[in-house]
């Protein structure tokens, strides 16, 4: 019998998961339908076990679900319970497992489709919301040199540092406060370009050879790109990467396959810029 997947969401009538879960059953020969599902923002736990009464196997949580999925599961993965937030869920009888594949998204977009070590690098996060969080745990994992966190409200920047600190040292503060460093690599989590902004940095946070990464994406180069390559940066990338590779990380937790990415991606990358 085909299995049944969802990404659950709102809104979520343009989420790309859907195109990019049918192209890796197709491309590994797995068995599955795989929908989009708007949720009602106040609805997410009906609309989870209208889902698992209907038979479905799994699903993906995006915007606004992420935490209340989060504190739905019944078991959590060790990276979910870092993150404080699922976007990957397994359903099994009553049990609801949760799991959260955005960190490791990140780091394989950054370390194998963009060829960058993470290893012994300086890195900064930009942004201490739940995007910020999700992906701390696998970015200490891969050992930079160093990690530090700038958020417009250092205060959260500080907090998350000090949650994350028995994994290793961590730096934070406020933007002003990276003022007299340089870092190989600078990642935005910040949502500054979903409300039009642009972020105040200070000049000479680049070094030479230094990577760019935005997790939010769009056609063409993102305002956040942009600013980097005024500033410096010698590679700057989107988050689309990290978006397939969050989703064939989500595809293994469900199938136990790992699928192919490069040309779901390469795909997506064209019909993104046509
Ligand atoms: P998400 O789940 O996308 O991380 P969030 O939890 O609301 O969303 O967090 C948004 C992040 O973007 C925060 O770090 C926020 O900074 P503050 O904590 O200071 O609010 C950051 N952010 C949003 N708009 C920004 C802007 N114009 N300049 C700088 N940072 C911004």
């Amino acid at each position: 019998m085909t299995d049944l997947y969802a990404v659950f969401g709102n809104p979520i009538a343009h989420s790309k998961s859907p195109a990019i879960h049918a192209a890796f059953a197709r491309a590994s020969a797995q068995d599955l339908i795989y929908e989009a599902r708007l949720a009602a923002v106040d609805g997410f736990k009906q609309a989870i076990s209208d889902f698992q009464a209907a038979g479905g196997k799994g699903a993906n949580v995006t915007v606004p679900f992420k935490e209340e999925a989060y504190r739905l599961c019944t078991r959590l993965s060790e990276r979910a319970a870092r993150a404080g937030a699922v976007n990957t869920l397994v359903f099994n009888g009553p049990e609801i497992f949760g799991d959260n594949t955005d960190g490791a998204g990140l780091v394989c977009d950054i370390t194998h489709n963009l060829a960058c070590p993470l290893a012994g690098q300086r890195i900064l996060l930009l942004g201490a919301g739940g995007a910020a969080r999700g992906v701390i745990a696998p970015l200490l994992a891969a050992r930079p040199a160093s990690l530090f966190i700038a958020n417009r409200g250092a205060d959260k920047a500080k907090a998350l540092a000090k949650a994350f600190s028995d994994i290793a040292a961590v730096n934070a503060g406020n933007f002003a406060e990276t003022a007299d460093k340089s870092f190989d690599i600078v990642i935005n989590a910040t949502s500054a370009s979903l409300s039009g902004e642009s972020l105040s940095l200070p000049p000479g946070l680049f070094a030479t050879g230094s990577l760019a990464y935005d997790m939010m994406y769009g056609k063409g180069e993102t305002p956040f790109m942009a600013l980097a390559r005024q500033q410096g940066a010698a590679r700057c990338a989107d988050g689309l990467g990290m978006l397939v590779e969050q989703a064939a990380e989500a595809f293994f937790v469900w199938r136990g396959v790992h699928p192919a990415t490069s040309t779901v991606l390469a795909d997506l990358r064209t019909a993104l810029n046509t």
